[in-house]
């Protein structure tokens, strides 16, 4: 049997933002019909639960009320960031302490039928938290493991942009050297794709320099034209991976039609006002 899992990213849920949660209970309604196998949101799961618990709370009961399988891990806006220059929220005990409380653990592996599915933090990559050295440990052991199941790894943030040799720390990406680090543990292992959100971009290149990497789009919002970069697409919703139990899969972007494709650079009200690119 095809196991149907729905990957939905970046939902910045919180009772501040009607606007947002209106998308997640459309979004919902489809997903209660569809009824898939499992549900993995890959982060920004909240709108600000790095500061505000009410908001992983308020996104936990949003979850909560699908009536789904579901495994959760942490963003930026959940449990802070690794250390870069202007972080203004640092992934730190207090914060990764108040997201276990409210979602439960901050990595996952999940084995499917033909599969096993892993969850990374990469919100703690670049920090000296012991959960970050733990985390890597896991992974070794997830990956050597897997009786000849096929391999899906899902994450908040992308490995890189373009190229595994980017050398720029951006706040889009896993930090440079955590990402060699990671992409040495995988490569070898080959998993059949690595998931993530963040950019609020859907983009599925195929396969590149040994790794099939799949953005999936925010549920809230893009981010324009004037403040991002195009990577990919700019679209809301969600992604449907079919896991075949062989370990063959399809992978395809449902961006409902009914959903608002709200720029966040138009709501400075949210997260202020955002960097306008260089003309
Ligand atoms: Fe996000
Ligand atoms: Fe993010």
């Amino acid at each position: 049997m095809t196991f149907r899992l729905a990957q939905i990213s970046d939902t910045h849920l919180s009772d501040r933002v009607p606007g947002f949660r209106a998308n997640f209970d459309l979004l919902a309604e489809h997903l209660r019909a569809a009824r898939p196998d499992l549900v993995i949101n890959t982060g920004d799961i909240s709108l600000d639960g790095a500061d505000r618990a009410e908001d992983l709370a308020f996104a936990r009961e949003a979850h909560e009320e699908l009536g789904l399988d579901l495994l959760a891990l942490p963003g930026n806006h959940d449990v802070g960031d690794d250390p870069l220059p202007d972080c203004r929220q640092p992934a730190d005990a207090e914060r990764l302490t108040r997201w276990r409380a409210q979602l439960g653990p901050d990595t996952f592996v999940r084995d499917v039928p033909g599969w096993r599915l892993i969850g990374l933090n990469t919100q703690i990559t670049a920090t000296s938290h012991p959960e970050a050295e733990e985390q890597m440990e896991m992974l070794v052991r997830a990956l050597h493991g897997t009786a000849g199941r096929a391999v899906a790894v899902f994450m908040h943030k992308p490995l890189c942009q373009e190229r595994m040799e980017e050398t720029d720390s951006t706040y889009w990406c896993v930090q440079p050297a955590p990402r060699h680090r990671l992409f040495n543990l995988l490569l070898p292992q080959r998993p059949a794709f690595v998931a993530s959100g963040h950019v609020h971009q859907w983009r599925d290149r195929g396969v590149c320099q040994g790794l099939r990497q799949i953005w999936a789009p925010s549920v809230a919002f893009i981010v324009g034209d004037a403040w991002q970069e195009t990577a990919g697409e700019k679209t809301v919703g969600f992604v449907e991976h079919l896991l075949h139990p062989d370990g063959s899969f399809e992978t395809r972007v449902v961006s409902l039609p009914h959903l608002t494709r709200h720029d966040i650079g138009e709501m400075p009200e949210i997260y202020g006002p955002q960097r306008r690119l260089a003309a």
